[in-house]
């Protein structure tokens, strides 16, 4: 209930700061994109190991927020071997993206 609450708080600063808004995403979605287009280089399942580089998804999950990890979606950090994927994205499925990858933390 809590956490309900707080999405939907979220939801509405979101839209005021006019910020992308992760409650669109779709976890079932996302996770088939992570299985298309990052499995390459990412562990993208649940159970991903710690200490990984690239780190997994699940490890991801655990120490970024989603706005961080949206940020290292869309803008990855000068020089990492992270390609700037987010272009190749439409904005749905990096948002759907976000919401799985996110998703990971709490299993
Ligand atoms: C060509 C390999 C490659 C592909 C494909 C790739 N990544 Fe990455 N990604 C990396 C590497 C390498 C890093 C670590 C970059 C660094 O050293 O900061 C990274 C870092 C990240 C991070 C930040 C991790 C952190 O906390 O610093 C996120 C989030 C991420 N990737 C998401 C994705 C998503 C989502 C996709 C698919 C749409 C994807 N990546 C596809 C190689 C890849």
């Amino acid at each position: 209930m809590r956490l309900a609450k707080l999405g939907f708080c979220h939801g509405i600063l979101m839209t005021i700061f006019s910020s992308p808004a992760f409650a669109q995403g779709d976890v079932a979605e996302g996770a088939e994109i992570a299985r298309e287009s990052c499995v390459e280089c990412h562990n993208v399942e649940p159970d991903g190991p710690f200490k990984e580089h690239p780190p997994s998804f699940a490890a991801i999950a655990v120490y970024r927020s989603d706005e961080q990890v949206y940020g290292r979606i869309m803008f990855p950090p000068l020089h990492a071997a992270m390609p700037a994927i987010g272009y190749l994205l439409t904005p749905d499925n990096v948002e759907h993206l976000v919401v799985y990858i996110r998703s990971l933390e709490a299993r």
